[in-house]
């Protein structure tokens, strides 16, 4: 670690992919041995982020993942969206697991507030949207951004003045209500309004949408809470560059960022480390390095959009997308999770019928929501997407994570390249034809939707790796499966992941 953290004070770890990679687990690892200070600076509580160490575990929101490791500044910068009653859960759960953030927690005063009608707008165009369906976590995270685009959004430090948040709560209800009006779903909106997460209908009115004394109340309560943790951290974070290690920890992956991911199938917030370093108040160039993390070699998605290396494809969409918690729902089980290991726990890892090998890979690496409990859809990984994240990010120093959950496969699958299937494409000066091959892939759906995965094929190195420490223990054939990786595309592997713990962790020569 020395080596690769020389001359290095302040580091990003983000992901070069469409999130779950192992963020957490790596930002709790240099929160652990290495920062002074942890800075979230993009999206919100979308985000979960899983961390495991000394016999304990942890999924985290909203909340910096290096909040487990004692001493450490934790800071929720301006980049975020922040829902105030999703952080004041979020904190109720760490005094309860005796993890003390006093005095090491602070939120960025100009970081933007997520209210119930963020929550009721996300999932009633979740409803509305038919075949456009983005398959969002439901944590309000599009509208809170658009709205502060928009101009008409809050600010966390709104909560400090009452009578400014109340005035801006009108003006932004005001626009909702005219939005949710046009839908004309006044059932929907109920249904909405009355789940959990939007205070089992304490925000609701018949009359008028939206109580607003309310959400109000509800929200000044649950700022007095945090108030004394509201400061200037983008002041902060300026004045520890060059002084403090500071480790910035991205949410999301560059294939869901805004700015360069498989759009509209993405959030919206920018996940790179640009937007990282904006989030947290400073320059791009203020990063020393970053690591890109990258799973492998079973990549996942969640929610919509087109996966060419999908395990199974389209049924394995639609069983991911909602079938599989309709079925699981049906027939008595707690969770999609508890269906499968109830079903599909014996099948065995040469199974030749993909979508059940998805199935058996999902099960052994876990692969279910931190936020949304969904299944991830599994798929083999995809190249042309990786080359895609390094020629726009120039991240070439990578994490490879999850290398121990395909160690029972007799055969890896790897796509090197597309075959574009579909219609005449124009992009700019270059027209797509069917037969075109693509190393490096298109982030546009109307492009991936139509990319068929030429794959090389591997053998598996059939063992458990977990317990290895060491480069040269790992097995040959998977060796020569990174080295692969590495060569077509300019990346350099520098750390292996073996599995969730701080000590299934090898750093590579
Ligand atoms: P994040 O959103 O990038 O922080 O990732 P998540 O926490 O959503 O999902 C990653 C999951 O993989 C978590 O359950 C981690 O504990 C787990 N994990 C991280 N690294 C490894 C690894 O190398 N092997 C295995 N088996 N699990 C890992
Ligand atoms: P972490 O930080 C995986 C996905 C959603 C959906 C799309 C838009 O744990 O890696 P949003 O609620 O953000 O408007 O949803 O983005 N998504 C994630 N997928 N990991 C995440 O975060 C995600 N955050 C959002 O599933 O497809
Ligand atoms: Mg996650």
């Amino acid at each position: 670690m020395t080596a690769l953290l020389n001359n290095v004070r302040t580091l990003a770890i983000v992901c070069s992919q469409w999130g779950d990679t192992g963020k957490g687990k790596f930002v709790d690892y240099f929160a652990h041995e290495w920062a002074d200070i942890i800075a979230r600076g993009t999206g919100g509580a979308n985000a979960g982020h899983t961390i495991e160490a000394g016999g304990k575990r942890l999924i985290v929101h909203l909340v910096p993942s290096g909040i487990m490791c004692p001493g450490k500044i934790n800071v929720i910068g301006n980049g975020v969206v922040l829902d105030p009653r999703q952080l004041a859960r979020e904190l109720s759960e760490l005094r309860a697991g005796n993890i003390d953030y006093e005095d090491r927690l602070i939120i960025a005063q100009n970081a933007k507030l997520v209210l119930p009608q963020h929550l009721v707008l996300d999932k009633m165009r979740g409803i509305v949207a038919g075949k456009g369906k983005i398959g969002t976590t439901g944590r309000g995270i599009g509208p809170a951004y658009a709205h502060y685009y928009d101009r008409f959004g809050l600010f966390v430090n709104d909560l400090l003045n009452r009578d400014v948040f109340v005035d801006r709560l009108d003006q932004n209800l005001a626009e909702c209500k005219a939005l949710l009006k046009g839908y004309d779903r006044p059932d929907e909106l109920k249904k909405i309004m009355s789940k959990p997460d939007l205070g089992s209908g304490m925000f609701y009115s018949a009359k008028d949408i939206f109580d607003r004394d309310n959400i109000v109340a509800a929200y000044l309560a649950s700022a007095r809470e945090l108030e004394s943790m509201v400061t200037d951290t983008d002041a902060f974070l300026r004045e520890s560059v060059g002084r403090k290690n500071i480790l910035a920890e991205g949410a999301q992956g560059l294939l869901l960022s805004i700015l360069f991911g498989t759009y509209p199938f993405v959030t919206s917030s920018d996940c790179s480390d640009q937007g990282l370093a904006t989030g947290i108040g400073l320059r791009h160039r203020d990063i020393d390095k970053t690591l890109a993390i990258v799973k492998a070699f079973l990549m996942t998605r969640v929610g919509e959009g087109a996966f060419p290396t999908e395990m199974g494809g389209a049924k394995s969409a639609f069983w991911c997308g909602g079938e599989a918690e309709r079925i699981a729902r049906e027939e008595g089980f707690s969770s999609v999770e508890e269906m499968e290991v109830a079903k599909y726990s014996s099948l065995k890892w040469d199974e030749p019928n993909e979508f059940l090998l998805g199935i058996i890979s999902r099960l052994t690496g876990k692969e279910f929501g931190a936020t949304t409990h969904r299944p991830r859809r599994p798929g083999w990984l995809d190249l042309p997407l990786l080359r895609y994240a390094v020629h726009v990010t120039g991240n070439t120093d990578i994490i490879l994570t999850k290398l121990d959950v395909m160690g029972m496969c007799p055969v890896i699958k790897v796509c090197n390249e597309y075959e574009y299937i579909g219609p005449v494409y124009r992009i700019g000066q270059r027209t797509l034809q069917s037969g075109d091959r693509l190393k490096v892939a298109i982030p546009r759906d109307d492009v991936l939707k139509h990319c068929r995965p030429i794959y090389r094929e591997f053998p598996g190195w059939m063992c458990d790796i977990r317990g290895i420490t060491s480069e040269r223990d790992l097995p040959l054939d998977l060796k020569a499966l990174i080295c692969f990786v590495e060569r077509e595309t300019g990346t350099h592997a520098k750390i292996l992941s073996v599995g969730p713990d701080r000590e299934h962790t090898i750093f590579s020569n």
